[in-house]
């Protein structure tokens, strides 16, 4: 222990929820205690998402506490990490409550920062001057170390690991802040991802989940052959220990498809389940967006999807009240969403994002009432799909990887007895509750589905 103490606090996506638990047990090996509250914490460190405008005001309103508390305690160190760090920089540094500010691609020198800052007494900011570089070698080699001496468990359940195989985006939606704070893609050597995913076997990992912000573009090239998502989900299937391989998010594109498809038939460790965000179902849109499909290319996927892997499991992402959208281009998001069919859908209110191609050349122009408004429709169209999906599991037998005690009590009184509601999900991805013993969390259930909500299948142990 240095004697000192972190209080940490994660925003955003999954690929946040990885840097958050990376630099959390990098910071325990470098000898920082960790806290729950902020009252006893020596540093407090905020992980950000930018990909909202909504998402960047929560981290403001957060810092608006720390000021007060600031107040009271001055030698607290305030540190802004990830996304939002990089695309602000100097201008978060100039925050009042703000002491260090971490770009997603500085991470690894965390600790080093927060020491600094103690020793120099003087605001520090690490980012990346020009984040569409393509990363030295010595940055790449410094986050590859970073993630393979830390890339471990998931804490809350160690049976379970996020495992980023890419870094960064080159995709350029014309909505999306990303490729403009984690930087251009760089795919992770196969080698370090298998050897890591080793590693996580021998501690009692079951199911792995690879991360990419379109992790079916993977591709790292060595000699004579380019490894693909494919070619790893076959190199992850030889790793004893491993029962489960997810792989997220999807890019709708042709390439590497049909192989992807083909591995999830033939192993049965790689888990049915496709997330692979439309974000609209109106061409117009679509091509304002800079997605390279259209919708019926989009369908074709899906339906080959379908044939290849009759059992699959898709969900997606839409944005509603992009700019220009009108109500027959809604229209066809909800034609889309209907012949699709997802398990479910995230949906989002479209939020301009500084610096992206939207935000420069498009407008904001439709109305939050509107965009409100197709949203709720939207989720309606969707609750109706989910429901008649999940109504279809009733009498069924699922298998389930058990995540542990379920946080909010469910309505199943009828089906309680002596053991607590646990939470579990299916390869599938989705989320079951029944009411067992604590210990089977981390472990595989077998769970005979008798009741359906939209979203949640309510069972028993078989
Ligand atoms: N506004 C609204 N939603 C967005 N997303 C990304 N950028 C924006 C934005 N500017 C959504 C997309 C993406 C998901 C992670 O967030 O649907 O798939
Ligand atoms: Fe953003 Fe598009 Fe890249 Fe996804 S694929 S991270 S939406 S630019």
């Amino acid at each position: 222990m240095n004697g000192k103490t972190v209080h940490i606090k994660s925003f955003g996506c999954q690929m946040n929820k990885l840097d958050t638990a990376l630099f959390t047990t990098a910071l325990q090996d470098a000898g920082f205690g960790l806290t729950d509250t902020v009252k006893q914490a020596d540093v407090v460190l905020i992980n950000t998402c930018s990909v909202r405008d909504h998402a960047e005001q929560r981290v403001l309103s957060h810092l608006g506490h720390l000021k007060h508390m600031k107040k009271t305690k001055p030698q607290l160190v305030v540190g802004v990490v990830g996304c939002m760090a990089q695309r602000l920089g100097q201008k978060l540094l100039e925050h009042e409550t703000v002491d260090i500010v971490c770009g997603p691609t500085q991470i690894p020198q965390i600790s080093r920062l927060i020491e600094q800052t103690f020793e120099q007494k003087k605001k520090t900011l690490a980012v990346t001057e020009q984040i569409r570089r393509k990363a030295d070698n010595d940055q790449t080699q410094s986050l590859e170390k970073f993630e393979s001496a830390f890339g471990i468990e998931n804490k809350q359940l160690s049976s379970q690991a996020f495992v980023r195989v890419m870094r960064g985006c080159d995709k350029f939606c014309t909505y999306c802040v990303v490729p403009y704070v984690r930087g251009p893609e760089v795919s992770r050597p196969p080698e370090a991802i298998v050897e890591q995913i080793k590693k996580l076997a021998d501690r009692g990992v079951v199911q792995v989940t690879l991360l990419g912000q379109s992790v079916n573009s993977y591709k790292y090239p060595a000699g004579e052959k380019t490894y693909c998502l494919a070619d790893l989900l076959y190199m992850i299937s030889d790793i004893r220990g491993i029962e489960w391989i997810r792989f997220v998010t999807n890019y709708p594109h042709q390439e590497f498809l049909d192989d992807i498809l083909k591995a999830m038939v033939e192993l049965p460790k790689v888990c049915e389940y496709l997330h692979m965000p439309a974000q609209s179902g109106s061409d117009k849109i679509l091509k304002a967006m800079n997605r390279k499909y259209t919708a019926a290319e989009y369908m074709d996927m899906i339906e080959r999807a379908r044939v290849t892997v009759p059992e699959i499991a898709i969900s997606g992402d839409f944005i509603v009240g992009f700019s220009d959208e009108t109500e027959e281009d809604f229209e066809a998001t909800i034609d889309l969403v209907e012949s699709v069919r997802y398990k479910n859908c995230f949906i989002f209110k479209y939020s301009p994002r500084p610096g992206t191609g939207a935000d420069k050349r498009l407008l904001d122009n439709i109305p939050q009432n509107i965009k409100t408004q197709r949203n709720t429709h939207l989720l309606t169209v969707q609750e109706k799909i989910s429901e008649q999906l999940s109504k279809q599991f009733i009498g069924q037998t699922v298998k389930v990887l058990v995540e542990g005690l379920s946080k909010k009590p469910h309505l199943n009184a009828s089906e309680n007895n002596s053991h607590p509601q646990l939470i579990g999900r299916t390869a599938g991805d989705y989320i079951v509750v029944f009411n067992g013993p604590e210990s089977l969390a981390g472990k595989f259930a077998n769970i005979r589905i008798t009741r359906s909500m939209p979203l949640t299948l309510f069972g028993q142990m078989a």
